[in-house]
């Protein structure tokens, strides 16, 4: 869950003509989760075949002393290629999505799966029963490249590498794994992550396609909840990674997105048991 937020942006950002469209969908979520829900159901499971193997490149070791001076890196061409043009023309359908509902974390979020959540979260409370996971995210029959993803992401050897980045000695676990689908007028107001009873912390926002540039998506690291003091944006959004401690100092948060762009995003934890 996120907290810190600025009811002074809130209520500015809630004045905003970008976000009318999203406050009509959000208002229909209902009836948008309904029509998904029926689509879900009667979806049949793609035949993927040649599934490229998964691979994180040595981008993650040469951020990693910038993440442990400022606790927050970035990284490009972070998967190999060929899998990340196997995830970018295999994108999920938007019926494996949550629709929006809350204005603050605007944008499609699915493939939830979660070990140890700091606080009850709305998403949690508001989304479809047929969408929780189990031992992998929902649907992950009908998505075999995202199993590849996850096994990859917590298996044993990636999870050393982590470890190695974070600079720090606990041992870290995977934690939390999701998708995103943003649009014209997502946005995240600035906030901070609720806080785990952890040592040890990493959060991964892993760009897989979007269209770059000025509001495009990119989660910016704030020295303020406003989007006054702007430490860093990133503008490629095309095979990149933003790492961060949601334990720093810091606020994070995406500015309303501009007509035209897109972001497709998978985010990955890893946090220590104390
Ligand atoms: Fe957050």
């Amino acid at each position: 869950m996120a907290t810190d937020y600025s009811q002074r942006y809130l209520a500015r950002l809630n004045r905003s003509p970008r976000l009318l469209l999203l406050k009509l969908l959000n208002q229909s979520f209902p009836v948008v989760e309904t029509i998904r829900r029926i689509e879900r159901k009667l979806a049949k499971p793609p035949n993927y075949r040649d599934i490229p193997a998964c691979a994180i490149t040595s981008s993650l070791e040469a951020g990693a002393n910038h993440f442990h001076t400022h606790r927050w890196a970035f990284l490009e061409n972070v998967f190999e290629s060929s899998f990340h043009q196997f995830l970018v023309s295999n994108w999920p359908r938007r019926r494996y999505f949550t629709a929006p509902f809350d204005m603050c974390k605007a944008y499609d979020k699915g493939f939830r799966w979660v070990e140890r959540n700091p606080a009850p979260d709305h998403w949690g409370a508001v989304m479809a029963r047929d969408a929780f996971a189990e031992d992998y995210p929902a649907y992950i029959d009908h998505h075999p490249h995202l199993r590849v993803l996850f096994d990859y992401l917590r298996s044993p050897a990636f999870i050393e590498r982590v470890i190695a980045f974070s600079g720090r000695p606990a041992r870290l676990r995977f934690n939390r794994f999701q998708l995103t689908m943003s649009y014209p007028g997502s946005s995240v107001a600035p906030h901070r992550d609720s806080q785990q009873d952890a040592s040890s912390w990493v959060s991964f926002i892993f760009y897989i396609s979007g269209t770059g540039g000025e509001s495009s998506g990119g989660t910016a690291i704030l020295g303020d909840n406003e989007f006054e003091d702007v430490i860093f944006e990133p503008a490629n959004l095309c095979n990149t990674c933003l790492a961060f401690d949601p334990a720093a100092p810091f606020y994070h948060g995406v500015r309303p997105m501009a007509f035209g762009k897109h972001r497709w995003m998978m985010s990955a934890e890893y946090v220590s048991d104390k």
